[in-house]
């Protein structure tokens, strides 16, 4: 044991420390979402600015199917800030993108049958919302998943990883 009264370094670090942790809890809250233990469902919203409201998605293995909500709390259309919420193996995503962009906007930016795509919802504009429902049978929590939009360019900043834990 140190000895009382002491300010060394220990002390600072003990004071400091219930910051640091209330710090990382309000940062965690910001940037991300996890699997409701009652339904299974996930919430995420995406707005002007081309930002998704979580970088992060966390679901339980236990879910055999998720429900994802996606909000576009935005009000440009669809044709100018679409999003969508497309969830593939980290590395399928450049090739999901490229061929999406092909596929066009009447495709929400998805080639017609991928089956490297795990889930996607549609492409929706501003003041919309979205809910899909999809399996986890064939997912695995040793692989690396992302999420993004599709929509050409948004991708860049537009993606987050989802983790099965
Ligand atoms: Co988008």
């Amino acid at each position: 044991m140190l000895v009382q009264g002491t300010a060394g370094p220990y002390s600072i670090v003990k004071a400091i420390l219930p910051v640091i942790l209330a710090l990382s809890v309000v940062l965690h809250n910001q940037s991300y979402a996890e699997t409701d233990d009652a339904d299974c469902a996930v919430v995420l919203s995406a707005d002007d600015a081309m930002r998704f409201s979580s970088a992060e998605i966390v679901a339980k293995q236990s879910c055999s199917v998720i429900s994802l909500t996606l909000h576009h709390t935005g009000r440009l259309p669809r044709a100018s800030m679409g999003h969508n919420w497309v969830l593939t193996k980290e590395v399928d995503f450049r090739g999901v993108v490229s061929d999406g962009v092909m596929a066009g906007s009447a495709n929400s930016y998805i080639a017609e049958g991928d089956s490297r795509v795990v889930a996607f919802t549609k492409l929706i504009g501003g003041g919309e919302s979205t809910t899909i429902s999809f399996s986890t049978e064939k997912m695995k929590a040793s692989e690396r998943y992302v999420f993004f939009c599709s929509y050409p360019g948004h991708w860049g900043i537009m993606k987050g990883t989802f983790l099965l834990t």
